[in-house]
């Protein structure tokens, strides 16, 4: 079987802009994405982050990733989610960073594992059949623990993406396949229609499609190889050949997109400069450009420097 290729939810880069500009290079199977947290969506605070919801028909199919604490919050979300054309819902259960786990979310629902089932059954009963629901976790909070995937595996899931690592490993130490690789066959016995997937370390489509083989997996989730090659879904990327020109070109595309995109100041401009590496890389002097474009204090200012480079 082919595995689906995925790009990872990754919090304040991979937005609409970004995602927007991967479409255009090559489009993954499914965007997601980033996580917003439903209980701040359902409260006075709302403005500050509907934007993370926002998409292009480009981006097709899209799944949205939600996190929180109240159950209810989910419903409602998962609600809005469905009139807003996601073609899913996913749930964030695999969050490590220490703000998040000290307030009892994502991935410490694994070790409060009622509130996890009240939350993937609030969300299941707001999407009501019409879109897919799945989850994002991890082999473990401190520890592989495979009790947990047990019980995932055991509501009726859509999809379950393992990131083959533990919360406490964050990730400091590779990507542990073999055991995403059991988590699967875990799912062979309790539930053979939930898609399994594997994310973690991915560095190009022909490696993701090895390990999809090798542990028999649905799909592979892919992050941070995007920041190597743009065009890291495709069977055959051009990135390796392309031009500075070219390269610059595509950064150009990012930028106006981003100036477009948030006319009102949703994000700060600032966000753009983690993306100045994908495109300023791999030539005598970029590092040195680098740190101009950086220093840029407005759009037209970063787009200025920019046309210098060619
Ligand atoms: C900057 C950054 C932001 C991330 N934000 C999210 C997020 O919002 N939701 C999520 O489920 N995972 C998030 N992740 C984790 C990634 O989705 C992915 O699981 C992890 O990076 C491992 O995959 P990779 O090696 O292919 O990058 C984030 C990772 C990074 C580096």
């Amino acid at each position: 079987m082919t595995p689906k290729f995925i790009l990872a939810p990754m919090d304040d880069v991979t937005d609409t802009v970004f995602r927007q500009v991967i479409a255009g290079c090559a489009a993954p199977d499914l965007f997601v994405t980033e996580f917003v947290n439903v209980d701040g969506l359902q409260s006075p605070g709302r403005p500050k982050l509907i934007h993370k919801l926002e998409f292009a028909n480009i981006e097709k199919p899209i799944i949205a990733q939600i996190w929180g604490l109240k159950p209810d919050n989910f419903y409602k979300t998962t609600k809005e989610l469905v009139e807003m054309g996601f073609a899913g819902v996913d749930i964030n259960m695999g969050c490590p960073v220490k703000d998040v786990v000290s307030n009892g979310a994502c991935s410490a629902l694994m070790n409060n594992r009622d509130l996890a089932v009240e939350i993937i059954k609030a969300t299941q009963e707001g999407a009501s059949g019409t879109i897919q629901v799945s989850v994002k976790t991890r082999l473990g909070f401190n520890d592989i623990d495979y009790s947990w995937h047990e019980l995932l595996l055991n509501q009726n899931l859509d999809m379950i993406t393992i990131h083959g690592r533990t919360r406490k490993q964050m990730s400091k130490v590779p990507c542990d396949w073999a055991s995403i690789g059991e988590v699967r066959k875990l799912r062979d016995k309790i539930a053979p229609k939930t898609l399994i997937v594997g994310n973690g370390d991915v560095i190009s489509r022909s490696q993701g499609s090895e390990l999809a083989k090798q542990y028999k997996l649905d799909g592979i989730m892919i992050g941070r190889g995007i920041f190597a090659d743009p065009y890291i879904f495709s069977k055959d990327s051009p990135w390796s050949h392309q031009t500075i020109q070219e390269r610059i070109n595509l950064y150009k595309k990012h930028i106006n997109l981003f100036k477009d995109t948030y006319k009102n100041g949703e994000r700060a401009m600032k966000t753009l400069n983690k993306y100045c590496k994908i495109y300023v890389n791999g030539f005598d002097g970029a590092k040195d450009i680098r740190d101009k474009l950086m220093h840029a204090e407005s759009i037209d200012e970063l787009l200025k420097l920019v046309d210098s480079i060619s």
